[in-house]
């Protein structure tokens, strides 16, 4: 048996990108024979500046929409990071394992920090050594992420590897990252070169898992397109961006193939194909929002799930963090 580990951030209400690029494959993988572990984040939604209260309410958000994509907390673990202290423990050795050169390559920490370098948090530049704490405080070795966490995972490995060579053993693991291939990377609906996103200023930029019918249905009406018709065959959305995403989000939860939707719309412009786009996507989500809206309204159980789900985790990652401390020559606590 192996163990899966991912996270999300509780920011912001879960999007569509969220939900097809990982959520669905954390319930997809709980079918199989490893154990999972499935982690909000919380720690590193405030490299970023967070109210507490709406912070808080976020982590209860995107518990109950987690529950609400399928999530099992009898056949998972799930928690709020900041419950289990094994990952501030092994996030700190690894801020003394990991480089500043590896660091300064990450192209997240790039894109957040932009030209403002010097004024962003500490805590955003380490980010990916909490990260790499996160998935190695498990012996993870299957990590289900969209593809803009692929360079961060490749960074866990490099941790990991130096880690071992520097104290001459094999404790962490390779990790091997798990990608929905048509689904890595939803975009945003303003722009079909641009990830969708929670942090995006522009609410008509993506889908919130919690948006309804009427919503959804205006926002991909005005989600952005160009105006030739839809082809006939994939290749010919090589540089349509725009087309190219509605047409992988309408094949991920419709359940029919790029192809076979491609043959139905083909010739025709973005009118037809878009309601029939809003109906399927409404189907899809609204039953999660509606779940995700039940199981908010019971905030004493979630506090139980997740307090039930940092024992467990704790229970696993807290020996593997004395390990690798007594590993690195501190004394026994
Ligand atoms: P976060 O909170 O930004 O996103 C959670 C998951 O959703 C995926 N995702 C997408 N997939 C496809 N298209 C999109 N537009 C899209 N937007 C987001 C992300 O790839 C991710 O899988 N650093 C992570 C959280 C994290 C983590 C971990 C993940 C912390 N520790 C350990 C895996 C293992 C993050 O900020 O994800």
């Amino acid at each position: 048996m192996a163990r899966i580990f991912s996270g999300i951030q509780p920011t912001g209400t879960g999007t569509l990108g969220n939900y097809l690029g990982a959520l669905r494959n954390w319930a997809a993988m709980q079918q199989g024979e490893d154990e999972c572990v499935y982690c909000l984040v919380d720690m590193h939604a405030i490299t970023t500046f967070q109210d507490p209260a709406t912070l808080r309410e976020q982590t209860y958000g995107m518990a109950a929409l987690t529950l609400a994509c399928g999530i099992d907390p009898e056949r998972s673990i799930l928690f709020h990071q900041s419950a289990v202290s094994a990952h501030a423990r092994l996030a700190w050795i690894f801020n003394c394992v990991a480089r500043m050169g590896w660091l300064k390559r990450m192209t997240q920490f790039k894109d957040k920090a932009g030209k403002n370098q010097e004024e962003v948090s500490t805590g955003l530049f380490v980010y990916p050594n909490l990260m790499a704490a996160d998935i190695h405080a498990y012996h993870a070795t299957k990590v289900p992420v969209g593809d803009d966490q692929l360079q961060h995972i490749e960074l866990a490995n490099d941790i990991a590897e130096k880690f071992n060579h520097d104290f001459g053993m094999s404790f962490f693991p390779r990790i091997e990252p798990f990608v929905l291939k048509e689904t890595a990377r939803v975009m945003s609906l303003r722009d079909g070169t641009k990830k969708m996103s929670k942090s995006d200023p522009s609410d008509q930029s993506r889908i919130n898992m919690t948006d309804d019918a009427d919503m959804i249905a205006q926002k991909i009406r005005k989600a952005k397109t160009d105006p030739e018709p839809l082809p006939d065959n994939l290749a010919a959305l090589a540089e349509r961006p725009e087309a190219r995403n509605l047409l992988g989000i309408f094949a991920a939860v419709s359940g029919e193939s790029q192809e076979a939707l491609l043959a139905r719309f083909a010739g025709s412009g973005f009118g037809p194909f878009k309601n029939a786009l809003a109906d399927a996507l409404v189907a899809h989500v609204e039953p999660i929002a509606n779940r995700t809206r039940d199981y908010l309204a019971d905030k004493a159980e979630l506090d139980r799930i997740l307090q039930a789900g940092a024992r467990k985790a704790a229970a696993i990652a807290g020996p593997i963090a004395d390990e690798a401390e007594r590993i690195v020559g501190f004394l026994p606590r």
